[in-house]
């Protein structure tokens, strides 16, 4: 998602923000813009697409001297990527740049248009410029001005905003998106990561949630809740690499890790309390479609069938899933009342992209699920709505699911609110699972430790099945998908309850059965199937909440009312398994033998 730096100092501010803004590259962006104030004067410029093109513009410009300034990479949430909507957001003689979504932007934009303000952009982060100047004119003081602000936001954000009255200081604020201040004997930075500050910063300190201040070039003024807070500094040590992956020894294993934020960035603005917001859809996007139809590969496939189990069942609509790579060349038998859907996290893939353009041929009306904004598939696609995983290295494909499987069950919930086949309470329970997701997905010391152990005893034998029932069969796919992919073992997925119709045979000590055993749905009956495996001495690991006595192995998870609850925490484990099995084979997790990001080819 976005990206964030600032930098107080006599050095040149200007090279110091693109550097910094290409090192946040990794976090994925669609435009970017950098301001920055010497003495009075104020110069900012902006650019859509690749940081070369923001160089390019800023190029005839110098500063020397002392100066202030910020900088941003945008991808897109509120809005096309285009140059008004992209960072910095000025207002009269201020300038603000922002991660995160401000929930309640529409009531302020109203309510400021109403006294007159004009806004430029579409996004939610320009409000926060107007705000703060209105302010400033009422309370002629800026850091109290800056308070009054954030007392009025709603949402994540990382935020930074100068200002002209004030040419030697940062406004900064911290709730729910990231920001680290990195420091030297006389300069100050700030970044959403480490990998900007390494080799110009020596000690850094990073932001809690709920904490903001002011900073000088030696000086950080940090409050939280109007108390002045201690400032805590760490020395500052790593590689570019290893900063970028965060410590994680793969980009792999930090997407994982990451699930649990970008879901919650996933979810902002989208689930509401009462209902499901897609801003990318309009009132009627429904009317007349009587059927779906989704079309994508290997694990946007998955995500897909998943879901297609909650529109039938929340949204009451015909659902049918197909395989890109098949669909193209069955002369499918396509009606204008279907809604067709392409999933994508790379927005590239081939496959996905031509079943599309034959959808768009023959007059269906089309939406995109996609990670990738201004991608192929985005482009092609009539609507579409962004997954916001951010940029994913890892060839295996995590958090891009996690957030595809998500946008889905809510798109399930807008469909079911639209055709009234939903009542106001189940909603809102499901509202409230959505909020829980986040908290589940947060990757416990102690479960990835315990995994490491346990796969040591999964390095040989002659195959894994993953199954499980309903919702939890696409997920069983998608763990073994993840797994052959990362450790070149052979794995398939399988409904649990269709092991009897053959795959039993297979059955023995060294046939690896990994039960995917929720509590919440189906769980006697897929027990029986487990049992059937257990009693022809298959290895048995099972993931459940309820102990499992025939289990050679068991991975205790918590106990949810609701299955998606208990799918997202199974899909941890599972992701995490692939990872600790791949690792102690010796593989290269992130650049999988024989395969690519990216899968441009038929
Ligand atoms: C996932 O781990 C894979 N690398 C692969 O199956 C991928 O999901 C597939 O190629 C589709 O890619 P897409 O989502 O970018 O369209």
């Amino acid at each position: 998602m976005c990206g964030i730096v600032g930098y107080i100092g006599e050095n040149s501010s200007k090279e110091i923000l693109l550097n910094g803004l290409a090192e946040l590259e990794y976090r994925g962006y669609d435009s970017a813009g950098i301001a920055v104030l010497a003495d009075d004067s104020i110069f900012h410029s902006k650019a859509v697409g690749k940081l070369a093109n923001l160089r390019d513009k800023t190029k005839d410009f110098e500063v020397n001297g002392f100066s202030i300034g910020i900088g941003h990479t945008r991808w897109a949430t509120h809005g096309n990527p285009t140059e008004l909507n992209a960072h910095p957001h000025l207002g009269e003689f201020s300038y603000v740049v922002h991660n995160g979504i401000i929930e309640n932007y529409k009531e302020i934009k109203d309510s400021l248009m109403s006294e007159g303000v004009k806004f430029l952009s579409q996004t939610d982060t320009e409000v926060i410029v107007h705000l703060f100047e209105k302010n400033y004119k009422e309370i002629k003081d800026e850091f109290e001005a800056f308070k009054k602000t954030l007392k009025s936001l709603k949402g994540a954000y990382a935020i930074l905003l100068i200002t002209k009255s004030q040419n030697n200081k940062i406004f900064f604020a911290k709730n729910g998106s990231p920001m680290i201040i990195g420091t030297n004997s006389n300069e100050l930075f700030f970044a959403s990561s480490d990998a900007p500050l390494l080799g110009l910063a020596n000690e850094v300190v990073y932001l809690e949630d709920g904490e903001y201040g002011y900073a000088l070039c030696d000086e950080i003024n940090l409050f939280k809740d109007e108390e002045k807070v201690d400032i805590q500094k760490n020395p500052l040590v790593g590689d570019k690499i290893s900063a970028q992956k965060g410590g994680f020894r793969f980009f792999m294993e930090k997407e994982i890790y990451e699930q649990s934020e970008v879901l919650s960035d996933c979810i902002l603005g989208r689930a509401m309390d009462e209902r499901v917001d897609f801003e990318e859809l309009d009132e009627n996007f429904f009317d007349d479609i009587t059927h779906i139809k989704i079309c994508a590969c290997g694990t946007s496939y998955h995500s897909a069938l998943a879901t297609s189990y909650l529109f039938e069942r929340v949204a009451k609509i015909s659902t049918n899933v197909e395989i890109a790579s098949e669909f193209r060349y069955k002369e499918p038998l396509l009606t204008k009342e279907t809604l067709f859907i392409v999933i994508s996290q790379s927005g590239e893939t081939a496959d996905t992209l031509e079943a599309l353009k034959m959808a768009k041929k023959a007059g269906l009306k089309t939406l995109s699920i996609c990670n990738v904004d201004n991608s192929s598939i985005v482009r092609e696609a009539d609507f579409s709505i962004l997954a916001r995983a951010g940029i994913e290295k890892g060839v295996a494909s995590t958090k891009a699911f996690a957030t595809q499987v998500m946008v889905l069950w809510m798109l399930a919930l807008y469909i079911a609110e639209h055709k009234k086949v939903i009542s106001k309470e189940n909603l809102a329970s499901e509202l409230k699972a959505i909020k829980h997701i986040p908290k589940l997905c947060v990757v416990k010391d102690s479960l990835h430790q315990k995994i490491r152990r346990l796969s040591k005893r999964y390095l040989h034998g002659h195959g894994f099945f993953f199954i499980g029932r309903d919702i939890f069969f696409p997920l069983a796919l998608e763990g073994a998908l993840k797994l052959k992919e990362i450790s070149y073992l052979h794995a398939e997925g399988y409904p649990a309850g269709e092991m009897k119709h053959g795959p039993i045979a297979l059955a023995d000590a060294n046939l690896f059965t990994v039960a995917l055993m929720p509590k919440s749905l189906h769980y006697e009956k897929t027990k029986s199937n487990v049992e059937e495996l257990s009693a022809r001495d298959a290895t048995i690991l099972a993931i459940s909440p309820e102990e499992f006595d025939l289990a050679d192995d068991f991975i205790k998870t918590t106990s949810c009312e609701h299955p998606m609850e208990e799918f997202f925490e199974m899909m941890v484990i599972t992701q995490i398994l692939a990872l600790e099995i791949s690792i102690r084979l010796g593989n290269d997790v992130d650049m999988p033998r024989n395969l690519a990001k990216s899968v441009t080819v038929e």
